[in-house]
């Protein structure tokens, strides 16, 4: 086999096989295809894309190229999430207990955050003394023991991707609907969960800017899924404004306890409870979408779910007073930013309202840049929200630095109007 056949076959149109893709995954890794040869390559999917069963043998080529594990000692169906990535989105930190709550098992590894906000990881150690590695054994045992466990990503995971991603980068390659779905997927297929749901962001804020291009993306990732012995399923939500009013790691743990405490923002409660209600059915926990998710909305606000997130503390070294008392996570350090308008809120870009937040020092420009974990800022007004000169749109929660730039951000993100704007957060389900 030639890379050049390769590169000239799919650029006619014509499918690539099993073996044609695994060649190509396994010789770009151990370097015998060069960059520029597979640049060529990806190149060629912009223009004739991929079939489905294209895709599947590229996520699990990728898949293969690096560790994959095996759950199988974690009794019961183990469930996982995926966020596509959006700004706010805190949706694991209360979704991973509240499932455990009602007798999934969630296994879940994380990972930290380039960008605007920190990932997962990142604020789950806004707790003191949170430990976010543990050995593979102790996570199984843990997973076991109470239901769940949050780490970062351990071993090496999809290595063929990190570096195929690395390449697409710099060569205007990203944006391929098939790429992206076997990116995602490899790593997905690697965690070893049997029922995965993707929650695939659409709006200013995300990745996918139209609803037709992320239904492409989700229906893609759910066949990938299933050609892979999976059951997957996605939903489409909106990322017009962020999700949540709290950007920032500290301050989304403090939204997600208080969410844990039944008194969440109604966006937050709806993603988190439609994801979860969709997995406990494929878990075969419970059988109606309805009831699970008015189930999972009960456990809110009697106390089931924080429960579950205090015992995933605890047993992971954090220092649970910070759960208790959570205005311990944030600093008290604000500053406020008001209207100059009276109207409606009627757009905000949830992308300039995640680099505000970074510019405080929430986010990370480069993978070594030490985050602050207790800035970030607390969006007061929603899409829709009436709003009078003088109002406070914004709170600030800040250190040393940022604070103009941020501000000037935040003015520019939010656009107040005359006539009051809907907004619609569930999009779709694709199964
Ligand atoms: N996220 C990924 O993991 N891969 C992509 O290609 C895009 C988003």
């Amino acid at each position: 086999m030639h890379i050049v056949d390769l590169i000239l076959k799919k650029r006619a149109g014509n499918a690539l096989t099993k073996e044609e893709i695994q060649y190509l995954v396994k010789n770009y890794t151990n370097g015998t295809i060069k960059d520029y040869q597979m640049s060529s390559f990806l190149m060629t999917l912009f223009f004739q894309g991929m079939n489905d069963e294209e895709a599947t043998n590229l996520a699990l080529s990728m898949r293969d190229s690096g560790d994959v594990f095996d759950l199988s000692k974690i009794n019961g169906i183990k469930v996982d999430k995926h966020s596509t990535g959006g700004v706010g989105d805190k949706v694991t930190l209360i979704l991973a207990p509240l499932l455990a709550a009602h007798g999934a098992k969630v296994a879940k590894m994380s990972g930290r955050g380039l960008g605007h906000t920190g990932g997962t990881i990142d604020k789950l150690e806004s707790i003191p003394g949170f430990k976010t590695e543990l050995s593979f054994e102790d996570f199984e045992r843990q997973v076991n023991e109470i239901g769940l466990s949050v780490i970062g990503q351990s071993g090496d995971v999809a290595p063929a991707d990190k570096k195929l991603y690395a390449l697409r980068d710099v060569t205007g390659t990203v944006d391929i609907i098939p790429l992206i779905a076997s990116s995602i997927m490899s790593k997905k297929l690697a965690s070893g969960s049997d029922a995965i749901c993707l929650d695939v962001k659409v709006g200013s804020g995300a990745f996918m800017k139209t609803l037709d291009e992320a239904k492409k993306l989700a229906k893609l990732m759910v066949n990938i899924g299933k050609l892979a012995g999976k059951k997957v399923t996605a939903i489409l939500t909106s990322m017009d404004e962020p999700l949540g009013h709290k950007i920032g790691n500290g301050l989304e743990v403090f939204e997600s306890i208080e969410t844990m405490n039944g008194k969440g923002p109604r966006d937050v409660v709806e993603v988190t409870t439609t994801i979860g209600a969709q997995l406990l059915l494929d878990a075969k926990i419970e059988t109606d979408f309805e009831v699970a998710k008015r189930k999972l909305a009960k456990s809110l606000h009697d106390g089931k779910a924080l429960n579950k997130f205090r015992e995933m503390v605890i047993a992971q070294g954090g220092d649970v007073s910070y759960v208790d008392n959570p205005s311990k996570l944030i600093t008290d350090k604000t500053v406020e930013v008001k209207s100059t308008k009276e109207g409606y809120i009627t757009k905000i870009d949830a992308l300039g309202i995640g680099v505000a937040a970074s510019r405080l020092g929430a986010g990370r420009e480069t993978k070594e840049d030490v985050i602050d974990l207790k800035v970030g800022l607390d969006l007061h007004k929603k899409i829709g929200d009436k709003v009078k000169v003088g109002d406070v749109l914004v709170t600030l929660y800040v250190s040393e630095k940022g604070v103009e730039e941020a501000t000037e951000l935040i003015k520019k993100s939010i656009t107040i109007g005359s006539k009051k704007q809907d907004f619609k957060l569930i999009l779709g389900t694709v199964k």
